[in-house]
């Protein structure tokens, strides 16, 4: 069975109240459709800015890559990289080598901080760094960048080369010029900030990306590592067994994959321990509007 088959065996009837949710067959893992594609993804992919930034260090590679098998073991999908996260991509591709490409690979890149004349030359970098032939996923990062490589970035899409084409951002930059650009270009994927005390896309850019059709991939699920300053030394509250969540990763990644509108969310890790909860959020209950209230009021308690 390819790839692209395995993400269509998922069971036929949603079991929450989300349409676009689906469990898979047999593993209970927790898809969401590409919207508008009948194409399924694992809501919980895996980010490489700086937990994979580690040099050429052999015994690190190593590491990583066993946080990587552990993603894929887990049910994982998406790896998310860009050139600007320095030796990421090597990492990467060293560690899928030793892996041996998983079939549910959802590979995610992204055109940096270059000159149009070398957009090509940054694409083909990338796909050599992952030994791949195409991208699933890629997107221009960031914004002000868009009108440089957006055409270049369309021609691969029309060639086959890329799948899906997309952009990306974060921490709430330029998100009037994005809302323009979600209003007027054809992107298939948007990739922005969105954690349980970062909601302001809850108001504007998610209903207009439920309009429009386009995948949302949430980065900073964690924003950057901060949230858990809050979570230190606070005992689990009493509903999270309620949404099947054994720690406070789980709890802050089910707030990011409960909202409708996001597709998938990417936290990064480099341990492996850690890596084994952020998974944990790929099954079991998903919170409701009322329960995503109360996680809400619960953690701006602890702010
Ligand atoms: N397009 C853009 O402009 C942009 C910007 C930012 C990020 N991104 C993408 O989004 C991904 C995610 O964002 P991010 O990595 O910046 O932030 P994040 O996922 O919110 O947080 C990552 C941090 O959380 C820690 N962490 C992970 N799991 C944990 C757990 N279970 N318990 C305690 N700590 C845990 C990690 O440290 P440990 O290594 O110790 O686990 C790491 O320091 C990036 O890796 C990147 O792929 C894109």
């Amino acid at each position: 069975m390819n790839r692209r088959n395995l993400l269509k065996t998922v069971a036929a009837a949603s079991l929450t109240p989300l349409p676009n949710l689906v469990r898979s067959t047999g593993t209970d893992i927790l898809m969401k459709e590409i919207p508008g594609t009948g194409e399924y993804m694992p809501v919980i992919g895996m980010g490489t800015f700086k937990v994979f930034e580690i040099g050429d260090d052999i015994a690190l590679r190593d590491q990583h890559t066993e946080v990587m098998r552990t993603f894929f073991n887990m049910g994982g999908g998406m790896v998310d990289t860009s050139p600007m996260y320095t030796v990421a991509e090597d990492v990467i591709g060293y560690a899928l080598n030793k892996i041996g490409k998983p079939e549910g690979l959802i590979s995610s890149s992204k055109v940096w901080n270059t000159t149009s004349d070398n957009s090509r030359a940054q694409f083909d970098k990338s796909l050599q760094s992952w030994d791949l032939d195409i991208f699933d996923v890629f997107m221009v990062h960031n914004v002000d960048v868009w009108n440089l490589h957006h055409e270049a970035v369309k021609s691969y899409k029309e060639g086959g080369e890329i799948r899906y084409l997309g952009i990306s951002t974060s921490h709430g930059r330029e998100a009037a010029k994005l809302e323009y650009l979600m209003k007027t270009q054809p992107l298939d994927f948007v990739q922005l900030t969105y954690n349980i005390l970062d909601r302001e896309i809850e108001d504007r850019l998610l209903p207009l990306a439920q309009e429009r059709g386009i995948a949302i991939i949430a980065n900073r699920p964690f924003q950057g590592g901060e949230l858990f300053k809050h979570t230190a030394n606070q005992p689990l509250p009493a509903w999270s067994s309620e949404i099947d969540c054994s720690n406070w990763a789980q709890i802050l990644l089910k707030y990011v994959i409960s909202h409708p509108e996001v597709t998938c969310a990417i936290p990064g890790t480099s341990k492996i321990a850690h890596m084994i909860e952020n998974m944990g959020a790929l099954t079991g209950v998903l919170p409701g509007t009322g329960m995503r209230a109360t996680m809400r009021k619960h953690f701006d308690s602890l702010v």
